[in-house]
């Protein structure tokens, strides 16, 4: 038998796993509700973990925080849960494993980084200990860290953050959607922290107050999905912007928006974009914005920045034959 001590050693084997962001398209907070919701990967920024055998207390590495998993401030109770979870159901032992995460994931922006976290630790953990991690698995290992973050999560940041291609997703079930539409998303971040938990609450406020308006947008939001999923696949740019446009107005009405949301949307579009909004939890976070071109979506990301965007990212969407990797 090795000792504790000679168990790094020993194994010196190194786990791995990454996932990376997403924006929703269409579809956000009424996915909750039992909408359907449109998904985009965003594959450029990513999320790595990679897990070692070392002696000492189970121990993490990160921007955040480096130290004892035990001692990690509440801010990352997700990714401890997440943690705790896949070491159990591995059969790997509590202490002895020390995990790296990096990434260029911004965290509370509303582009998935909780549950992008989340896949790349489960990842690495059912890689350290030669475990193939299965959809269902690494979905529910995903969920624990969700629930945490966001207390009733819909699913839908869960496939987005694993998948390789746009997702349509409804009641659970994530389909994979093969398309026709190119042209540039430029993501835009506020720069203020999102609140999804919050959101989420403010939205279920709504539908009690208001709930024959809060059905209705519930229902337009779904069918914008819907129909801008039908959209995408037969290429029509155009639409999915103008969809776009009115998804932001709905969302806004729900009380989702932010000041700060609508002046970079507001000067998204006014610089031409086709179609502008906020996306994922909202109230903070990020906007997107669908350009036709790389120089108008230069010229797109510019104004998003001048109308108080700290970051932005432009994305090229090309058409995809629905393959999920
Ligand atoms: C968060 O990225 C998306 C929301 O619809 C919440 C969820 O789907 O769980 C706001």
């Amino acid at each position: 038998m090795p000792t504790s001590e000679e168990e790094p050693q020993r194994d010196g084997a190194a786990g791995r796993g990454s996932a990376h962001a997403k924006v929703i398209l269409f579809g956000e907070h009424a996915v909750v509700h039992g909408a359907p919701a449109l998904a985009l990967p965003i594959d450029t920024l990513g999320i790595d973990a990679v897990a070692r055998y070392r002696s000492g207390p189970l121990r993490l590495v990160s921007d955040i925080y480096t130290g004892d998993l035990a001692d990690a401030p509440d801010l990352l109770d997700s990714p401890r849960a997440v943690v705790t979870a896949a070491i159990a159901a591995f059969d790997l032992p509590v202490d002895g494993i020390e995990i790296t995460v990096t990434g260029e994931v911004p965290p509370a922006r509303g582009l998935g980084s909780s549950a992008a976290v989340a896949g790349a630790l489960a990842r690495a953990l059912a890689d350290l200990a030669g475990r193939e991690l299965g959809d269902e698995e690494y979905l529910e290992l995903v969920a624990v860290g969700e629930r945490v973050a966001h207390g009733a999560p819909s699913g839908l940041d869960a496939h987005a953050t694993a998948a390789g291609a746009p997702i349509i997703f409804e009641a659970g079930v994530a389909r994979v959607l093969p398309h026709r539409t190119s042209g540039y998303l430029v993501v835009a971040d506020s720069g203020v922290a999102g609140r999804t938990r919050r959101a989420v609450a403010s939205v279920a406020t709504f539908l009690e107050r208001h709930p024959v308006r809060g059905a209705a947008l519930m229902a337009g939001l779904g069918a914008l999905a819907q129909q801008g999923a039908l959209d995408l696949v037969a290429g029509r740019r155009e639409q999915v912007g103008a969809r776009m446009a009115e998804a932001q107005g709905m969302l806004r009405e729900l009380g989702v928006s932010s000041p700060e949301l609508d002046r970079i949307v507001d000067a998204a579009l006014a610089a031409g974009a086709l179609g502008a909004k906020l996306t994922g939890g909202g109230q903070g976070g990020c906007a997107i914005a669908l350009v036709a071109d790389p120089e108008g979506a230069a010229a797109v990301a510019e104004a998003m920045r001048a109308a108080g965007a700290v970051a932005t990212w432009i994305h090229r969407i090309g058409p995809s034959d629905g393959r999920a990797g």
